[in-house]
């Protein structure tokens, strides 16, 4: 191992918050090796919202350095990290409208800015940008090429978009892939929510019971990661077959009023509002913890939790404090944002995670911006070409291979008689 330099001078990478990053997400290193020189993406303008870490620099970056010019801004203000603001700003090609807690009101002139630039593609996180682009950039809109969107919050937007009728051009929906919601969903959110919880409450989930609301991929990996900690889980869902799932796999179910009672962490992560509601912090324990790892602010109600409480402190760092008037104190985690992405020790999923993930999103952009630009206006499941182009570039990158069926067993799968059956 290297000393650090004597005089103190920092390594090029030490001054570079991407450069521990793009060790870790090798599919978009091997993305910009191979479109470097080729630089398909030349003369088009894409624009990225997204929580702008360091994972998201890399993305950016990868974009670039196949010939696109970015333009950047972030989920929301407490995402965006400054360092990775900074590292960008530097480079040419990258332009930036977002600053780490901007106000609202610079934060919404940043968005127009970007519109205002006239990108030729949207890359989405929430469906913010597109729907923002729709409501008050229709011109805008008209010359845009496409765009994808990453979230399972985002693609119901964009289906009610759809349906509307009002959606002006090709989205695809990124996260319904299999290489992105199988790990970043599930793996992704349920490694760095619990981690999260743990960093800034440093307190042991193991032997704890932890309410986890919603079942589908981000609350079951949630919920079997919490279990594999040590955790007794409780399951609150809303539809029958994703809580038969969750009691099939061991978890218990219960209502949100009941499972409230003996919660000593409550996790929603449904896409839905007001999951967690006065009514519930009234029924729970003395010193119960909140996260959000679902959709922006809105699962647990701030304002009943605020309504409930008589005073407010901060006892640790990413944790508000609710005392009520009986006593009893309700501790909730990044101000009831996501945990894993806004709280002070937040990092968001782990970088090999996103890599797939942005990976998705890379050549999500990729195909319809060297494609057919003329497809119509809508949802588009991306093809399932591009879903195994990415997930076999990844087993490249960590030297796995795996079999190709013979000629025999293709003939047998496409073959619906079977006539070699010997019944
Ligand atoms: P999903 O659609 O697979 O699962 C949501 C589940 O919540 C469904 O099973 C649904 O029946 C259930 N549900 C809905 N309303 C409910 C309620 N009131 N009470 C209990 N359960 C309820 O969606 P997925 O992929 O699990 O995403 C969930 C949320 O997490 C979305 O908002 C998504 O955008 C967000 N997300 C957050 C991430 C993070 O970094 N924290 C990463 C990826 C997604």
């Amino acid at each position: 191992m290297r000393a650090p330099a004597e005089d103190g001078s920092m390594d090029a990478e030490e001054n570079d918050p991407l450069a521990w990053t793009r060790d870790y997400t090798p599919i978009l290193r091997s993305l910009a090796a191979e479109y470097g020189d080729s630089r398909p993406l030349d003369g088009d303008t894409i624009a990225v919202a997204s929580h702008l870490e360091a994972k998201t620099g890399v993305l950016i970056e990868t974009l670039r350095e196949a010939g696109a010019h970015v333009l950047v801004t972030g989920s929301e203000p407490y995402s965006t990290k400054a360092d990775v603001v900074r590292a960008l700003d530097e480079q040419d090609g990258i332009e930036l409208f977002v600053e780490h807690g901007m106000s609202e009101e610079a934060w919404e002139a940043g968005q127009h800015d970007l519109l205002e630039a006239e990108p030729d593609f949207l890359l989405d996180d929430g469906c913010e940008l597109i729907a923002k682009a729709h409501a008050e950039y229709p011109e805008v809109c008209e010359r845009i090429v496409g765009g994808g969107e990453q979230t399972t919050a985002g693609i119901t937007r964009l289906e009610a978009m759809e349906s509307e009728g009002v959606l002006e051009f090709p989205v695809y929906g990124v996260n319904d892939t299999p290489m992105k919601h199988f790990f970043d969903n599930v793996h992704g959110t349920g490694e760095s929510a619990l981690m999260n919880v743990g960093i800034t409450t440093n307190t042991m989930l193991s032997g704890k019971t932890v309410v986890v609301a919603g079942y589908g991929y981000c609350g079951r990996g949630i919920a079997r990661k919490a279990r594999g900690m040590g955790a007794q889980t409780v399951v609150t869902e809303v539809d029958p077959r994703k809580a038969l799932e969750a009691h099939t796999e061991g978890h218990r179910i219960m209502e949100m009023g009941e499972a409230a009672e003996i919660a000593d962490y409550v996790i929603p992560s449904t896409g839905s509002r007001e999951v967690v509601r006065r009514e519930h912090i009234e029924a729970m324990a003395d010193g119960v913890i909140l996260a959000n790892a679902g959709h922006f602010d809105v699962e647990i109600d701030l304002d009943g939790l605020s309504d409930a409480a008589e005073r407010v402190t901060q006892p640790r760092e990413g944790v508000t404090r609710y005392h009520l008037p009986d006593g009893r104190r309700i501790n909730l985690l990044a101000r009831g944002r996501l945990v894993n992405l806004t709280g002070p020790y937040s990092n968001g999923h782990p970088a090999e995670v996103m890599d797939t993930t942005f990976a998705m999103m890379f050549v999500a952009a990729h195909d319809l911006l060297t494609g057919d630009r003329d497809r119509a206006p809508g949802v588009y499941a991306m093809p399932d070409r591009l879903d195994r182009a990415v997930a076999e570039r990844k087993l490249g990158t960590l030297d796995l291979s795996i079999d190709t069926p013979t000629d025999s067993q293709r003939e047998y799968a496409g073959d619906w008689e079977h006539a070699d059956s010997s019944f």
